[in-house]
């Protein structure tokens, strides 16, 4: 058995996270869950959505699983995810967008990846009232983080056999900053033979995303265009319901979902455990459990590929548990 520190976070991150437990119990996966939590209704007794504790249960396990946790817009406490990203030295953020078989979207054979810087850029927190009416929010590139995950992204594209990177960027406008960002990629990514590498300005590679997909392959961006990116992404292949995600640094990795904690959805079981469950498949490989990995994956694709048993977002009718018992039944 392998321990595993399982945060299953607010809104539907405790019935997104309760699928993935039944089905891990189900397909006798090797894995412990040591369950810990964070998030808002943890304010009351820590007086923070996070305690100390919870890094720490990460770095005794070195691999988590977490379910999403909200943040309040334009005001409150820091982002848990930032807070844990910026904690664990989780540089790297890999999103992998692929299409599922059986899930009608208006694109076909999706097949992306995007790495996307996690740690730095405007996520820094750097924030201040210059006067009482003008915000600052500071921007940061550094030339070791560039370059850290720039090498993050040619070693997933030398590994998966993928042909090139293209390097999102504004350097046209923030010539200091993602003209940093881009010449560490280069200097980088030139150093691979087998990979092509591209730069496109961001505004640019978005069209030419939604107009020809195919043209991609693994892009890499810094953090907040990587963000962006990756829900634009979520679009082609079924929505944000279904994508997974993988924080590594080179010492701890926490794996969740790419969507939110959904409040609109949240305790109706309405959510669609896939995203969750993907990333939980990633975290599997992860650990090298291959075997197990495929065969809970082999079960959600069996059930998309039937199509009779889908949650609301993919246009069905199914609750959270029961896709769960669906995925569960194809084990
Ligand atoms: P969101 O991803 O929570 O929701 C966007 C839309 O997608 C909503 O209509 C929601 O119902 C739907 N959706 C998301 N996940 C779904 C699922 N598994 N099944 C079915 N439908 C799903 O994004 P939003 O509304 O911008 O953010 C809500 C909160 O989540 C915010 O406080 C935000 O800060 C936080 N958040 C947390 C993240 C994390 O913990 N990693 C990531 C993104 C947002």
């Amino acid at each position: 058995m392998k321990k595993v520190t399982l945060i299953p976070g607010d809104g539907i991150g405790p019935e997104v996270s309760e699928a993935v437990v039944k089905i891990f119990h189900a397909a006798n996966a090797p894995i412990e869950f040591e369950k810990v939590e964070a998030g808002s209704h943890m304010i009351e007794t820590y007086g923070a959505p996070i305690h100390t504790s919870v890094i720490e249960a990460i770095k005794k396990n070195k691999v988590a699983l977490k379910g999403p946790i909200t943040t309040p817009i334009g005001k409150g406490f820091k982002s848990v995810n930032v807070t844990l990203r910026q904690a664990l030295k989780l540089y790297a953020n890999l999103r992998p967008v692929k299409s599922i078989p059986g899930i009608k979207t208006r694109y076909e054979n999706i097949d992306l990846i995007i790495v996307r810087e996690n740690t730095e850029d405007l996520y820094m927190g750097i924030e201040s009232m210059v006067d009482k009416n003008t915000a600052e929010s500071t921007k940061r590139i550094t030339r070791v983080g560039s370059e850290k995950i720039a090498k993050f992204a040619c070693e997933i594209a030398t590994k998966q056999k993928r042909k090139k990177i293209t390097s999102g960027h504004k350097a046209n406008i923030m010539k200091l900053a993602d003209g940093l960002f881009i010449s560490s990629t280069k200097k980088i990514c030139s150093q691979y033979e087998n990979i092509q590498y591209e730069e496109q300005i961001i505004d640019a590679l978005c069209m030419n995303l939604v107009m020809k997909p195919e043209a991609f392959d693994v892009i890499l961006l810094p953090n907040l265009y990587g963000d962006i990116v990756s829900d634009l992404c979520a679009g082609f292949v079924g929505g944000l319901g279904l994508i997974p995600s993988g924080n590594l640094g080179d010492d701890y990795a926490l794996f969740e979902a790419v969507h939110g904690s959904a409040p609109d959805i949240a305790g109706q079981n309405l959510a669609n455990p896939t995203a969750l469950l993907q990333s939980s498949i990633m975290m599997l490989r992860h650990l090298e459990e291959y075997e197990i990995a495929d065969q809970i994956e082999n079960a959600i694709f069996a059930v998309y590929k039937e199509g009779q048993i889908l949650t609301r977002d993919i246009g069905g009718t199914a609750s959270t548990t029961e896709f769960t018992q669906a995925v569960i039944d194809h084990l």
